[in-house]
């Protein structure tokens, strides 16, 4: 299919173009920086905002996968005139199905970023386009940045009575590539990771990954969206979920070798296979300049 997806450059986007791309499609991707097309992406530039390139961008796809948002400091503006003005170009274009993401708990919990979310979905699904909602729960790559952001400080906040389900972005983008194949769905589909992990254990766990032993700071976050998330308004039971956790996304188990590749770098001190450069026929790695030899762990 031809596909072009909005949001391309952001933290779902990146693992939705190698998806998509796998699968076979054709991909252009929308962003408002111009960027050169290389290899199976073709970039278009646009801004949902100004309009500008949007209709360009979607003439000849069948399909639109659209990432693109404002977030949650964006006070929504791509995400709801964006929203409006791609699925006009769209319709225009004569598109057949547009796959929008959004979040879940947008429709229990309506406030700030996800009451923006909410109407977005409304005009999508009121677009007299083919469509699909995939709403998800929080990236791990999202929250990994988020804690990150309290490195500089003394102590990390955290709100022992938050549940949180966070989803790999490859596993989502997987459910992305499924649901096109599959087509418009005229529905809202939930995704969210295998497990629910209170913030003390989320928080616990990123600090010993990362080796950070500053202090917890045990809050009661305020406000209508962290109660929401208190009663469990973000979590969803939907299935499929995710099956990589949050440990496994901080601690990768080490890849499967293949008996050939193991048998070469478990090698005994003295074997050639552990000395290529005495054997400079040998070849072992290909005589790759500046090759470093995979360490295990
Ligand atoms: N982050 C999460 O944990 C999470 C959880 C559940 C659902 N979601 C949903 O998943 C989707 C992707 O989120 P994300 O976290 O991957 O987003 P992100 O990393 O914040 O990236 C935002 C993307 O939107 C594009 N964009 C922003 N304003 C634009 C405009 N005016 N015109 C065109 N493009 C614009 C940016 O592209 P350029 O800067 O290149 O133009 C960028 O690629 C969103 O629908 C979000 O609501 C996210």
């Amino acid at each position: 299919m031809r596909i072009l997806v909005t949001g391309a450059t952001g933290t779902l986007g990146g693992a939705v173009l190698p998806a998509l791309v796998k699968a076979g499609h054709q991909v252009r991707a929308l962003s408002r920086t111009r960027r050169e097309s290389r290899g199976n992406v073709e970039w278009a530039w646009g801004d949902l905002i100004s309009d500008g390139g949007v209709r360009d961008a979607v003439r000849n796809v069948e399909v639109v996968v659209h990432l693109a948002t404002s977030g949650r400091k964006g006070r929504g503006a791509a995400d709801v005139p964006g929203t409006r003005m791609l699925l006009t170009a769209a319709r225009a274009a004569g598109v057949s199905h547009l796959l929008f993401t959004s979040v879940v708990g947008a429709d229990r919990a309506p406030v700030g970023y996800l009451k923006d979310k909410l109407a977005a979905e409304g005009l999508v699904a009121e677009s007299g386009l083919g469509w699909t909602v995939l709403r998800a729960t929080p990236f791990h790559q999202w929250l990994d940045r988020r804690l990150a952001d309290f490195l500089a400080s003394p102590a990390l906040p955290v709100d022992r009575s938050l549940p949180w389900q966070p989803v790999h972005t490859g596993e989502v983008a997987a459910r992305v590539a499924a649901l096109l194949a599959a087509g418009p769905s005229g529905s809202v589909l939930e995704f969210g990771g295998p497990e629910v992990v209170g913030m003390e254990d989320l928080v616990r766990t990123w600090q010993c990954a990362h080796g950070r032993n500053r202090p917890r700071l045990p809050l009661r976050f305020p406000g209508r969206l962290y109660a929401a998330q208190r009663a469990g308004a973000l979590l969803t039971e939907a299935t499929p979920k995710g099956r990589i956790t949050w440990h496994d996304y901080l601690f990768p188990p080490p890849p499967e070798l293949s008996d050939d590749f193991a048998m070469e770098h478990t090698a005994s001190p003295t074997s050639p296979a552990t000395q290529p450069e005495h054997d400079p026929d040998l070849r072992v790695y290909g005589g790759d300049e500046g090759y470093q030899r995979p360490t295990r762990g």
